[in-house]
């Protein structure tokens, strides 16, 4: 996978991520640690990139207006994890209701739409059984968000 990314294809990245970006409710997820001191919204911007370039490397198949929105959104649930009660982090609740609440919060702020409401849905597959990710876009970032994790737990 090519790391290098071209001006064309940066300003292509930059076009569709940044209305999402530039929202305070995007911001927000700047409080919130995903991994090690990473936070949520720099572990999505790394999914966003990660699965751009997946596509860019598989063929430039996808739809960039459902793959980004999709990948920057797909943690978009807006409350740190580690504050929750004890229950809700042993049995690793988050892990099985964050796509689900990232995905309704997408519908309310950005009115996103089925297909990207998808993408964030199925992100967490296979711990999210029945949420089978069935199209290009929601499987890249699948895999981009699990690639992303991985680097950013081992790397911090
Ligand atoms: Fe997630
Ligand atoms: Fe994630």
């Amino acid at each position: 996978m090519r790391h290098h990314l071209s001006e064309e294809e940066t300003a292509q990245f930059n076009e569709v991520i940044l209305p999402y970006l530039s929202h305070p409710a995007v911001q927000k997820m700047k409080d919130y640690c995903a991994h090690g001191s990473v936070s949520v919204l720099q572990h999505s911007m790394n999914v966003a990139k990660t699965a751009y370039r997946l596509d860019l490397f598989f063929g430039k198949r996808s739809d960039l207006k459902i793959l980004l929105p999709g990948a920057i959104l797909h943690d978009f649930y807006l409350y740190d994890w580690h504050d929750r009660p004890l229950s809700f982090r042993i049995f690793k609740m988050h892990g099985y209701t964050h796509p689900f609440e990232a995905s309704k919060n997408a519908a309310e702020v950005f009115q996103a739409n089925e297909q990207i409401r998808e993408v964030i849905r199925c992100h967490m597959w296979p711990l999210t059984l029945t949420s089978i990710p069935r199209h290009r876009e929601a499987v890249l970032v699948c895999i981009a968000d699990k690639l992303c994790a991985l680097k950013e737990t081992i790397l911090r």
